[in-house]
């Protein structure tokens, strides 16, 4: 079999595994409609979550994971609501809905779940830092939150169900030193961060969401600068040089529009990534503590 029919068929895989894919629970659609609409109240949207209590523990439990720092235990969704606020709340919910989507039984694929959204919640903190920094209006510092913590679904998607081919995708970027974008056009046919668009689009996404993931790579046709997936784009490489600090400036390469508008000096960034690394630090003695 040709190189060429071996892609082939992966990206029939591919397209199938995401049309086989599981709608968005129907909880957290409407908890994200309704804090969207900006109509509902807290004890409206603490009603849709408390219905349905797979989504009530699993908001709980995300809430009370090393990643929020939460000083005390928070046992209920008002409580949630109150400390977390509603915008949080939206995001926690949606990133419930997609680790439901991509669910595993596999001890191996779902430690790699784990790695990857501990990499998304600190690129959601230093997307947030990088906006804040930037002066961004609060409306988009929000949004920067959730794009920083769900801008890589499409990756998540591919370890998740394609994790072989996936892994040699990511191995011969390394190799070659190539960004990793180029690699997987070459072998998917597409990129993770349009998969992850797809996807995003699938299961209703807010539009802005949508844009972040598609952009995130920086690979990217669009005329206009958005600043919020600049942002994203920054802490995304910012992660990934914390973590793969030899090979991630060829990998993850940062975009020079992007970058020209974000214009941080190099003392800037040095503090971005520290306060970043600390982060990360925290989060992790929190989790095994
Ligand atoms: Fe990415």
């Amino acid at each position: 079999m040709s190189a060429r029919s071996e892609n082939f068929l992966l990206r029939r895989y591919i397209e199938k595994a995401m049309v086989d894919l599981p709608a968005m629970p129907t909880t957290v659609m409407r908890v994200v409609r309704a804090i969207e609409g900006g109509e509902a109240s807290a004890s409206q949207i603490e009603k849709i979550i408390t219905a349905d209590a797979a989504i009530t523990s699993k908001v709980l439990k995300t809430v009370n994971s090393p990643y929020f720092g939460m000083p005390r235990t928070i046992s209920s969704v008002n409580q949630a609501i109150q400390i977390l606020g509603l915008n949080q709340l939206r995001n926690v919910t949606l990133s419930i809905g997609v680790l439901n989507a991509l669910n595993t039984t596999s001890p191996r694929i779902q430690a790699l779940q784990q790695q990857c959204w501990e990499q998304s919640f600190a690129s959601a903190s230093a997307a947030h830092r990088i906006a804040v920094k930037k002066g961004l209006a609060k409306p988009q510092q929000e949004a920067v939150l959730i794009g920083g913590l769900l801008h890589d679904i499409g990756q998540l998607f591919l370890l998740t169900l394609f994790n072989i081919p996936y892994t040699e995708v990511q191995t011969r970027s390394k190799k070659q030193c190539a960004p990793l974008h180029e690699v997987e056009r070459q072998v998917l046919g597409t990129t993770h961060a349009n998969l992850g668009a797809s996807l995003a689009e699938r299961w209703s996404f807010p539009s802005d969401l949508v844009e972040m993931i598609r952009d995130h790579d920086g690979d990217t046709t669009s005329e206009t600068l958005n600043p919020t997936v600049a942002c994203v784009h920054l802490a995304d490489r910012i992660v990934n040089r914390i973590i793969e600090p030899e090979s991630a400036e060829e990998i993850f390469p940062l975009d020079p529009k992007f970058a020209e508008w974000l214009a941080f000096s190099d003392a800037e960034l040095t503090e971005i990534v520290e306060l970043t690394m600390k982060d990360m630090e925290q989060a992790k003695v929190a989790a095994s503590a």
